[in-house]
């Protein structure tokens, strides 16, 4: 009987104790925040208690990553974090009143959310993708996270390329709430936003984020004032890759066509070595035709780089065509000379050949040698022979010679062009390099 007693006190102090026991579940706090039994005005209004109060949109953006800059569309697509937070008035509570419950996940539909766009977003889905819930604090601060894949129009100025840095803004903007009544923030300031970017930039492919700014500016439309907040971002190429397969490749193949000034002027072999150099420069442009935009108002350095040296070395081809052109007419008026002295060159081998033969007249041999091909000649006379057309063969080779080694107008004039042209080549070209580093390689800062 005691025991059915003590068995019913325990189990009445159970009851009183459970009874007594606050109600820690996530229902007790949103039944007292109105919020299932909704309350459809918590997301059309927004939560302020007089309508002049203005409220204060805290946004920061973190860049997760660089992912392309697309110079011929200038765009420049990145993988952003997007935080957001503003005050709800009307959802605030006690947080020991409910167990220390201080956070509470609630659907985005149920609450108000500020329709803030980004003014350089070019993507197909629209502006910013809203998360599916927000986070509601028992201060009444509602917070919305949003990560996604923003591309977003910048106006690449490719002047420098690919030594360039560019500037990006991304904007954002309410397209409905005006100055008055919609304040955009950032929480942390810039210098931690690019920090804390730089820390956890997961990929920026060929680029380097240098910072990032932060500046407020009123927007007038219509006569409307709104608030932007921009984020200017400023991000510099590497260069390392392009200086490899372009610019490397076009100062060798420059050199090349210098040094080709050397090779000697056998005909065809300078000019279709040449050719070929201009050939591979052609290869080249058309790799650049395929990064660059084709934009009008100033033409990028690497361009001016590319037709400079295309320029030089389709003029030192056209150089060589007319020094080959004159060396050939120079042969060519060679050889009518030589016919013409052809005559004269037998007469006077006529008087060589006669001259010893008269000598040896007068000397020891007499009328036997003057009828050679008539009967075989006999041992001394064949070595005599051959020695006479030895000489005969000298001579002719030392006229030829001497033919040849005196330089003729055309021949001259063409050794003239060629040096002259390689002086003025090598001047450009260095003048050449000089205005490229200043313009181009070296820092405008
Ligand atoms: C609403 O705010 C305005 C300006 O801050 C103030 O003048 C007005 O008294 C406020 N109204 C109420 C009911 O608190
Ligand atoms: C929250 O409630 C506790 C106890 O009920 C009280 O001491 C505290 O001041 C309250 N805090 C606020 C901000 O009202
Ligand atoms: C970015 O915004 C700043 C501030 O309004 C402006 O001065 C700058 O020209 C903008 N830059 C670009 C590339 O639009
Ligand atoms: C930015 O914030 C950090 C930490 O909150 C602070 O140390 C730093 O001085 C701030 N920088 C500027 C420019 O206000």
């Amino acid at each position: 009987m005691s025991a059915a007693m003590r068995t019913l006190a325990f189990l009445a102090l159970i009851g009183i104790s459970s009874s007594q026991t606050p109600d820690c579940s996530y229902l007790r706090l949103l039944n007292h925040l109105n919020l299932p039994t909704t309350n459809s005005a918590l997301s059309i209004m927004r939560p302020v208690k007089n309508w002049t109060t203005t409220t204060i949109l805290k946004l920061d953006m973190w860049l997760y990553g660089i992912l392309e800059v697309d110079e011929k569309c200038q765009t420049l697509t990145s993988h952003v974090w997007i935080q957001m937070s503003w005050p709800n008035e009307f959802l605030t509570w006690n947080s020991s009143d409910f167990c220390g419950l201080d956070m509470v996940t609630v659907p985005r539909s149920m609450l108000w959310t500020p329709d803030i766009v980004i003014q350089e977003d070019a993507s197909d889905s629209g502006s910013i993708h809203k998360g599916d819930y927000h986070s509601l604090m028992s201060s009444g601060r509602v917070r919305s996270n949003i990560r996604q894949r923003l591309t977003s129009t910048c106006r690449l100025n490719l002047y420098r390329f690919p030594f360039d840095e560019q500037h990006c803004n991304i904007t954002f903007t309410s397209t409905t709430y005006q100055e008055d009544l919609l304040k955009l923030e950032t929480y942390n300031n810039d210098t931690v936003l690019a920090k804390v970017s730089e820390h956890i930039m997961i990929t920026q492919g060929e680029w380097q984020l240098e910072n990032i700014k932060v500046t407020t500016d009123p927007w007038f439309h219509d006569g409307e004032n709104f608030y932007k907040l921009i984020y200017m971002v400023k991000i510099s190429r590497k260069p390392l890759l392009y200086v490899v397969i372009l610019i490397i490749p076009l100062f060798y193949l420059l050199v090349l066509d210098l040094a080709s000034f050397f090779i000697h002027e056998a005909r065809g072999e300078k000019l279709s070595f040449k050719v070929t150099v201009l050939l591979s420069i052609s290869v080249l442009l058309l790799i650049l035709q395929d990064m660059l935009p084709s934009t009008e108002d100033a033409l990028p350095m690497i361009a001016t780089f590319c037709v400079s040296i295309f320029t030089m070395v389709g003029l030192s081809v056209l150089e060589a065509m007319v020094v080959i052109f004159l060396i050939d007419f120079d042969d060519f008026i060679g050889k009518k000379v030589q016919s013409c002295d052809n005559a004269h060159v037998d007469t006077q081998m006529d008087v060589i050949q006669n001259e010893p033969v008269g000598a040896e007249e007068k000397g020891e041999v007499k009328a036997e040698k003057s009828y050679l091909p008539l009967d075989w000649p006999k041992d001394g006379d064949l070595l005599k022979l051959i020695l006479e057309e030895v000489r005969a063969a000298r001579q002719e080779v030392g006229k030829q010679d001497k033919v040849k080694k005196k330089p003729s107008y055309y021949r001259k004039l063409a050794e003239i062009v060629d040096s002259v042209f390689f002086g003025i080549y090598l001047l450009t070209f260095l003048s050449f390099l000089v205005w490229m580093y200043v313009n181009w390689f070296r820092n405008p800062n």
